[in-house]
């Protein structure tokens, strides 16, 4: 796949739209963004040493009740990644991707659907390597502090990208199942929350609970999960 590298940009999502019309898959990464997003209109800190990478995939026949093997097999690709370097990583449902507990690396995905189908797909990964986070360290944590090992932010880019370009949605499909966290959790709507037990992620991406005895199915942009 095509490779474009930035010094810095407001957000490599919103950088890769001008590609739209190309036709050609790409990669374009950012050593940092100064306008990050992330999902539900919050904003993603970038700062120098992470990974800040978004892909554009265009499709023929992609049934848009799939549109989900997209976010488990970004989720994938960074568990792989993560864990080559030694750390043991878990998918908080739906695209966060966590090392003991703390967040390493979070998902944007932009789609483009026409006629019930996924035409052409934004697929945005900020992963941390070496950042600097702050006060977000309370519930984030980047790959060097998770592995103990210095791990340049180059590297964690390539094998990223690698990994990405190698996994097939079935595999993504499989080893996310492994990695997504299930039991017990707060479920948080707009109007209440509620204890429930995560018992599986469904083919089209909503989580499967148990809430006292009765089974919901949720959407992840209806909610959000505390675990
Ligand atoms: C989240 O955790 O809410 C999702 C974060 C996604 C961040 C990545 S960094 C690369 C790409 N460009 C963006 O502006 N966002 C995504």
């Amino acid at each position: 796949m095509k490779i474009e590298l930035l010094e810095e940009v407001s957000s490599t999502n919103d950088y890769i739209k001008q590609y739209l019309n190309g036709g050609e898959d790409i990669v374009v990464c950012a050593r940092r963004q100064t306008g990050g997003k992330g999902t539900k209109g919050r904003s993603f800190l970038s700062g120098e040493g992470g990974v800040y990478l978004s892909a554009l995939r265009f499709f023929s026949a992609f049934p848009a009740r799939d549109a989900f093997y997209l976010m488990q097999h970004a989720a994938v690709a960074v568990c792989c990644t993560a864990e080559s370097f030694g750390a043991d990583p878990a998918v908080k449902w739906p695209n966060d991707v966590l090392v003991g507990g703390k967040k390493i690396a979070g998902i944007l995905i932009e789609n483009t659907f026409s006629n019930g189908e996924v035409k052409n797909s934004v697929v945005g990964i900020g992963l941390n390597v070496n950042n600097e986070l702050g006060e977000l360290s309370q519930i984030a944590v980047n790959l060097c502090t998770a592995t103990g090992k210095r791990i340049s932010t180059e590297t964690a880019r390539d094998r990223l990208i690698e990994n990405f370009c190698k996994i097939g949605f079935e595999q993504a499909q499989e080893l996310y199942a492994r990695r997504v966290l299930l039991g017990n959790a707060t479920v948080v709507t707009a109007e209440e929350s509620f204890s429930a037990t995560a018992r599986r992620v469904l083919p089209d991406g909503r989580l499967e609970v148990d809430r006292d005895g009765k089974i919901l199915t949720l959407s992840a942009a209806e909610v959000s999960l505390k675990l």
